[in-house]
């Protein structure tokens, strides 16, 4: 069985020997573009390239980007954990192809990046082809785009028919955010489930429907326009390929896991939160391992993005940061019965088992940890108040609905945010004004 860090060499090993050039991975905190936070996304921090303002320096390129997703357009907070395969931060592998009008030959289009995928997943990480579905985007009449037939077409020289599915806009047409570059996609998915529920069910009716065994793994987005403030499309200047492959996804199908949490980018933090609450983590949907998923997914998120330069704060991008952190501490203070601060202690654990691929970590271990740990005393602080509090307001609450005003007491007082209530009213069948 391939390691984490072998499969993710392979993908970029293939895309070198494709002639591409590995650049390191931007930091997960964007600074200097308006429409944007934290990076959601392997193609951020090339906008530029696409938009046509800068000429890029290579026509080539790939590399793994960390990507968090919990804010804006892409916004995957409310799965994670509770589902197996929804990160906040997660690992994006990518190829890139710059178009030059001036020398279309040094770039690709449709047919190499649909062909390249193809080659890397069968042959290469070896995954069967009757598991593999792909979409392509259907058309759209009110936006006035054509049905994508050319990538269509190009992958009926590799899959049967009956395995091309039409997506529609939600799926197929991806954009970065509510302005920014954009364009048709093709995303490539894998069906996991067993040989009999196979034949019981046709894989092709699940692509799409949040079916946990039948999973996107990869993303191929053929970037033609930019997406306007008033919503119309323009033409970019040049075609460019964008794609985008979840390595915790990858990794789990090709370590054969049921979830994302059981392949080894997770079970080596699993296990020192095991160690540290004295509980056991079975990979069902208990409270309790809900709450170990959460803790691995969120730690990693506060980690890198502490790395990065983001400290936890009061506005902005720290304040969702802080939002993380404490949504994981109400996770393990009520649900795994551990009373002081858990999460530092797993920066170690991380900086290590991330050092050849993210070494800012590493260099940086102590540091956010200290961070980490201040955040943890500050919120246990007034915690145990506030659960106290939400639940005096639970009982009281009229319609199962929480008032604002009540909302507002616990951000006010006891420092939650407001996702953090609606997380808790959720539990008990409320919602929040
Ligand atoms: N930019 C491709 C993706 O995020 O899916």
């Amino acid at each position: 069985m391939m390691t984490s860090a072998e499969i993710r060499k392979k993908f970029l090993d293939f895309f070198v020997s494709k002639g591409h050039t590995i650049v390191p991975s931007a930091p997960i905190v964007v600074k200097n573009d308006p429409t944007l936070k934290f990076t959601n996304a392997g193609m951020n921090q090339f906008k530029d390239y696409f938009l046509g303002n800068q000429k890029a320096p290579w026509s080539r390129v790939a590399d793994t980007q960390k990507c968090l997703r919990v804010s804006g357009k892409h916004n995957d907070l409310e799965e994670v954990g509770v589902d197996t395969y929804h990160h906040t931060m997660f690992e994006m592998l990518g190829n890139w192809s710059f178009g030059d009008p001036a020398n279309p030959a040094a770039g690709y289009f449709k047919k190499e990046a649909i062909a390249w995928s193809w080659e890397l997943l069968t042959e290469l990480y070896g995954i069967p082809k009757d598991r593999l579905y792909v979409t392509v985007f259907e058309g759209d009449k009110d936006s006035n785009l054509p049905q994508d037939t050319e990538a269509q077409n190009e992958w009926k020289k590799w899959i049967a028919e009956d395995r091309i599915l039409l997506g529609n806009k939600k799926d197929n047409f991806w954009e970065m955010g509510d302005t920014g570059p954009c364009g048709p996609c093709s995303e490539i998915h894998v069906d996991c489930r067993t040989d009999a529920e196979r034949r019981q069910v046709d894989g092709a009716t699940l692509v799409n429907n949040d079916h946990p065994q039948v999973i996107e793994i990869w993303n191929n987005v053929f970037m033609q326009f930019n997406r306007l403030k008033d919503g119309s499309l323009q033409p970019l200047p040049a075609q460019h390929v964008d794609t985008g492959m979840g390595l915790e996804r990858l990794v789990r199908v090709m370590q054969g896991k049921q979830s994302n949490y059981d392949t080894d980018i997770f079970t080596g933090t699993i296990a020192a939160v095991e160690k540290i609450v004295n509980k056991k983590y079975t990979a069902g949907d208990s409270k309790t391992d809900i709450s170990f998923r959460v803790i691995a997914d969120h730690i990693r998120a506060i980690s890198f993005t502490i790395a990065d330069g983001q400290l936890p704060s009061n506005t902005d991008a720290g304040y969702v940061i802080r939002r993380i952190l404490r949504r994981a501490v109400r996770y393990y203070y009520s649900n795994l019965d551990y009373k002081q601060p858990l999460l530092f202690q797993l920066v170690p654990v991380l900086a290590e088992q991330f050092q050849d691929v993210f070494p800012e970590l590493q260099k940086q271990h102590e540091f956010v940890a200290k961070v980490i740990k201040e955040e943890e005393e500050a919120f246990l602080r007034t915690l145990d108040k506030g659960l106290k509090k939400i639940d005096d307001i639970i009982q009281q609450s009229v319609g199962k609905v929480i008032a604002g005003t009540a909302a507002f007491e616990l951000y006010d007082t006891y420092g939650f945010p407001v996702d953090l209530t609606r997380l808790i009213a959720t539990e008990n069948g409320l919602t929040v004004d």
